[in-house]
């Protein structure tokens, strides 16, 4: 890798670098990107202001962004197996947040109602946090899952859209392990139609899920919604950013939402990244990465079951394990997902503690773990590689307290890592 002349800033960068080779990335929103879309982004477009869209700049010297930006936008609807004759893409929202909030702003009046999940229950933040702009300049009301299965609540989504007349309604989450049933979101929109004489938008937030079903292994919402959002970084592996789709009806409104909305500058040179990223997509091996991605996650939730582990929902159709730490065996083990995550991290495993849904405990100390295997699969891992580590994360969990145990762990994980090394 090219080494910068500012030693200080370097030295950062080679701390950070040894720790990625030799700890495991869990954190179900990251990745590791190819060495291409690293060195993607690493151009002169960052020279390069270009507001506006194709054909259309405030700045002259736009040639080649045009070129960069079409081509973007081609592989960005190539990925998904969408036609321009009914879909547009903007690909230049800086990340997740922003598109989300791009879309609000671009098709909804402050005060209009949103219909989102509950953070609690799987949801995030930009779906109507308190705390988050769309929680503060827009009319919130949440949906969440069901008591006996910790399965979204459809039945209660169709009566909260009956009851509130949402002017959009968000399906997607950063924290369900399971398949979404986009058509029913679908029908519940029909449904608000054949009462009130409007349809509410549809909007899909697939942040996490998009590489895999960019790689056809989990269920596509673009059949059935008006607009989706994701990030770029998390599943479908490519630098960190944001895209929003919509149908060509929404284009208008979705550009003035990004621009002038809340951005200025596209950066362009991570869209050079963006373009990377989407050509190994749609390269083809991708889909084998996606299958994979999701047989790591399976096998992880089986084999932590098999050692007493509640695993929420029983398993995972996606890269996502949400496992309750405080309980094994159906005895208490004394730790909450404070512990749980310090002590992987002790052992070289990053991953977040997470609220389960219905916890009665503390975000900052809550019941569970949310645990990944995008990034380990990206690493080489397999399905009996994954195994070993369900059996690492189980015996530093019943051993939090014993360095000694840990400090084992953390050379078992070391010599993994080492095995797969990253490709830079
Ligand atoms: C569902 C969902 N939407 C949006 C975002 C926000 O993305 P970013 O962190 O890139 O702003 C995330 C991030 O985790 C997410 O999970």
């Amino acid at each position: 890798m090219y080494k910068l002349s500012d030693n200080i800033v370097q030295n950062i960068i080679d701390l950070e670098y040894s720790r990625q080779q030799s700890e495991l990335e869990m954190i179900a929103s990251e990745n590791y990107v190819s060495k291409d879309v690293m060195m993607a982004y690493s151009n002169v477009f960052t020279n390069k202001y270009s507001e506006g869209y194709p054909g259309k700049r405030y700045y002259g010297g736009q040639e080649y962004v045009d070129q960069l930006e079409v081509l973007t936008q081609k592989r960005a609807l190539d990925m998904f197996g969408l036609s321009d004759d009914d879909w547009y893409v903007n690909v230049q929202p800086l990340s997740g947040a922003p598109a989300n909030l791009a879309v609000f702003l671009g098709l909804l009046k402050p005060g209009d109602t949103i219909l989102g999940m509950d953070l609690s229950a799987g949801g995030h933040l930009t779906h109507g946090h308190p705390l988050n702009s769309s929680g503060i300049y827009y009319n919130i009301v949440s949906y969440g899952v069901r008591k006996e299965d910790y399965l979204i609540d459809y039945d209660e989504l169709l009566s909260k859209a009956l009851d509130n007349q949402p002017k959009l309604i968000i399906g997607g989450f950063s924290a369900y392990p399971r398949e979404i049933d986009w058509k029913k979101f679908s029908d519940i929109a029909d449904q608000v139609e054949d009462k009130y004489g409007y349809r509410p938008i549809l909007m899909a937030d697939i942040a996490h899920v998009a590489g895999l079903i960019a790689g056809k292994v989990y269920n596509s919402p673009f059949p059935y919604f008006d607009v989706v959002t994701t990030t770029t970084h998390k599943t479908l592996r490519g630098p960190r950013g944001g895209l929003i789709y919509c149908k060509k009806q929404y284009q208008a409104d979705i550009n003035r939402g990004v621009f002038p909305g809340i951005q200025g500058g596209p950066h362009e040179h991570i869209i050079a990244a963006k373009a990377v990223a989407f050509g190994e997509v749609i390269s083809g091996q991708f889909s084998d990465y996606a299958e994979n991605v999701v047989k790591n996650a399976k096998a992880l939730a089986e084999k932590l079951s098999e050692k007493g582990w509640h695993v929420i929902t029983g398993g995972t159709d996606n890269h996502i394990v949400l496992l309750d730490v405080t309980s094994k065996n159906g005895s208490s083990t004394g730790i909450g997902g404070k512990i749980a995550e310090k002590t992987l991290e002790t052992i070289g495993i990053s991953l977040n503690k997470n609220m389960l849904p219905f916890d009665q405990r503390k975000p900052m100390d809550p019941s569970g773990l949310r645990i990944g295997t995008a990034a380990v699969t990206t690493r080489g891992f397999d399905e009996n590689t994954i195994r070993y580590v369900a059996e690492l994360i189980d015996q530093a969990l019943m051993n939090y307290d014993d360095d000694s145990v840990l400090s084992e762990l953390k050379s078992e994980i070391k010599n993994l890592c080492e095995k797969f090394p990253l490709q830079y």
